[in-house]
């Protein structure tokens, strides 16, 4: 299957950030389309601005409301998202887990909002620290797979991000072992809810994925891109990780 590296902006970028998204426009040569899929997830207010023109690169949101419209002040539609340019949309990160007190249930439906607008859904799963320390990352990742995951899927409707939450940010990554046995246990669970759809459905590891650190975790069994935050910020630290590849 052919891999994905996302760029989660976060909170970061204004208009002129668009200068980073041409110069990986730039980047993302013929060869490199190839063999790799990249995306980009700016803040909500430069999606339309960035979609016309980047590409060969996807652009995405970084979170949607589960409902078409409404009453929901501050919130956006994956319809609106997809009504600005945006092919998919990242639902369930942590740091809407923690900052917004987003459920599993939650996020299933958000991640059903994406699918119903025709985005790709990125759905996020992760351990925290005191999860993994007490031996309970399986059992946690478990349960936000089986709570998370929208109803039905397609190899290209829906993508996996893998984000243990102690490594966002921090500069930690989990040994290569601990990423396979995680990607290993959310595929058995995809291949479980969805099927033999199940085995194409694309799992990303996210947590400090970094030029030096790229080749090592995306070589992983199961691994099937990445979702950078800090790294996704800088063309050339972007394009660094995609030619891990
Ligand atoms: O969505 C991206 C992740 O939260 C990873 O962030 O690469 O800055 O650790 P990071």
């Amino acid at each position: 299957m052919k891999p994905l590296v996302a760029g989660n902006w976060k909170m970061n970028g204004v208009a002129a950030s668009v200068a980073e998204l041409d110069a990986m426009i730039a980047g993302h040569d013929a060869a490199s389309r190839a063999v790799v899929d990249l995306a980009i997830c700016p803040p909500a207010v430069l999606i339309a601005a960035f979609a016309p023109r980047s590409g060969p690169i996807a652009i995405g949101g970084q979170d949607c409301h589960a409902k078409v419209s409404g009453a929901h002040t501050g919130d956006i539609a994956a319809e609106q998202l997809k009504d600005a340019g945006a092919t998919m949309v990242i639902v369930g990160h942590s740091e809407r887990r923690t900052d917004h007190g987003e459920t599993d249930e939650i996020v299933r439906a958000k991640a059903e909002a994406a699918q119903r607008a025709g985005l790709v859904a990125i759905v996020c799963v992760g351990e925290t620290e005191a999860e993994r320390k007490s031996g309970r990352a399986l059992y946690v990742v478990g349960t936000q797979v089986d709570g998370s995951m929208p109803a039905s899927a397609t190899a290209e409707s829906l993508v996996v991000a893998y984000e243990p939450v102690w490594a966002i940010g921090t500069g930690l990554v989990p040994t290569a072992a601990d990423v396979a046995e995680v990607h290993g246990f959310i595929r058995a669970k995809l291949v479980a809810l969805y099927g033999p759809v199940g085995e194409s459905v694309r799992i990303l590891y996210g947590g400090s994925v970094k030029p030096s650190n790229a080749k090592e975790l995306l070589s992983v069994k199961n691994v099937n891109g990445a979702l950078v935050g800090g790294a996704s910020l800088k063309a050339t630290d972007f394009l660094a990780i995609a030619a891990a590849y």
